[in-house]
């Protein structure tokens, strides 16, 4: 198992007020409210669609106006033993810093009209709070939310505008190295529907498979990733369920092929998972995969649920989960290079195809080779690299037959 890289939402995680990109107006109220806040004030509720910065946000101004952060999620939010022990003697000052505190609940749609006991400790920790508290949600609109927000400043942000948004991709495009086509920016753009986080996923998605990318492959890439998009929500919603039927309905709710879900979990539960739960979480996921192999050798689809099941266990292993952004699957990404390889030869074998007057299978198996074998004389890379007419077919030449020399070469 090899240790995952960063992505490219955590590793362009803004660091500074400035990197967080759009709402202006949201931006300077909470700064305001901040610095306006005494213990008389109340929370402020932070809420707008996914991707647009809600938690980011809280985190940059955090740091920028030297508040220590004490930031909990959904499934932190429900377990009572830590709102006691940890939020409650920070919020009346009772901690042993004495630096300013900020405290952060996020994601707190999460919690369902159940988890009353959750709730009530909010309100009353709003009350008696003697440092400020924020909160974040996609719908702050549930009615089990309607005291909360009685007693909270609300601050809404909206989807961020795709020119936005571009600006943002071009930066991030920069400090990666990879050259990006402002058409194929706008696409990913308009495609995102203003969610930043989703955005630079599909940025990365489309040239983590390839150097160039052209706006028929972006637009081609990007509806397959259209029915992908829910599963975010469906990992999301599995990740923050409070029981094992929510988390089950969530996942069986998936238009994944259980073996594609089954990928999706596993990878991300890599990241989603302290140390100490891992085994017992994966223990789930390899279960679920035995199950799945005999269900599809027996066509035994009716014990489907309780695949479902076993996978949403994997999720209730971990009671602590790391704060992660939900990546795409490796072997999903693997596939994608896979497809973009196989155009790229089959572009480039229509061109030898007419120059050299050979067949399909021909080429592959003994023109490649050959021709690899050619270009390790300069000369003879020159005179192709000559006759080769535009730079998409110079591009191919170099990526399939060079395998990538001339780049390394010149950098
Ligand atoms: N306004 C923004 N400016 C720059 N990056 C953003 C912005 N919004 C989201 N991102 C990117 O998406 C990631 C997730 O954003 P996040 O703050 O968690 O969104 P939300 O809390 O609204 O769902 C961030 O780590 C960052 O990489
Ligand atoms: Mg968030």
């Amino acid at each position: 198992m090899s240790v995952p890289r960063l992505s490219w939402v955590e590793k362009h995680k803004p660091k500074t007020l400035e990197e967080v990109v759009g709402n202006d107006a949201a931006k300077k109220d909470f700064i305001d409210w901040l610095e306006k806040w005494d213990e008389r004030g109340k929370a402020a509720l932070l809420h707008g669609p996914p991707g647009v910065g809600k938690t980011v946000l809280v985190e940059v101004v955090a740091s920028k106006f030297n508040y220590r952060l004490i930031e909990t999620n959904a499934s932190e939010t429900r377990r009572v033993d830590f709102l006691e022990n940890v939020i409650k003697p920070a919020a009346l000052n009772r901690s042993l810093f004495s630096s300013k505190v900020l405290i952060f609940f996020d994601e707190i749609d999460g919690l369902s009209a159940e988890e009353s006991n959750a709730i009530n400790f909010l309100l009353e920790l709003i009350e008696s709070s003697k440092v400020p508290i924020v909160m974040a949600a996609n719908d702050p609109w549930a009615p089990h939310l309607y005291k909360i927000r009685d007693k909270a400043y609300m601050i809404p942000l909206h989807r961020i505008r795709p020119q936005t948004i571009v600006k943002r991709l071009r930066d991030i495009c920069k400090a990666e190295g990879v050259k990006c086509r402002q058409e194929v920016l706008l696409i990913i753009a308009e495609h995102s529907e203003g969610d930043m986080r989703a955005a630079i996923e599909d940025l990365e998605l489309l040239y983590s498979a390839q150097e160039d990318v052209n706006i028929e492959d972006a637009e081609k890439i990007l509806s397959y990733r259209n029915v992908e998009k829910n599963i975010f929500e469906i990992l999301r919603g599995a990740t923050y369920a409070s029981t094992l039927e929510k988390a089950s309905l969530s996942l069986s709710s998936s238009e994944e092929k259980p073996e594609d879900l089954l990928e999706w979990v596993f990878e991300n539960i890599l990241h989603l998972s302290p140390k100490q739960w891992l085994f017992p979480a994966l223990r789930y996921v390899a279960e679920a995969d035995m199950l799945l192999k005999q269900i599809s050798k027996n066509s035994a689809w009716r014990l489907l649920p309780i695949f479902y099941h076993k996978l949403s266990n994997a999720f209730l292993a971990i009671p602590q989960k790391n704060k992660v952004n939900f990546a795409f699957p490796s072997r999903i990404k693997e596939r994608f290079k896979r497809i973009q390889h196989l155009k790229s030869l089959r572009e480039l074998e229509s061109f030898f195809l007419k120059e050299l007057h050979v067949g399909k299978s021909v080429f592959r198996r003994e023109i490649v080779p050959f021709l690899r074998f050619l270009s390790e004389d300069d000369n003879f890379r020159t005179r192709v690299l000559n006759r080769l007419s535009d730079t998409r077919l110079r591009e191919l030449y170099n990526s399939i037959i060079l395998r990538g020399e001339i780049r390394r070469r010149h950098t």
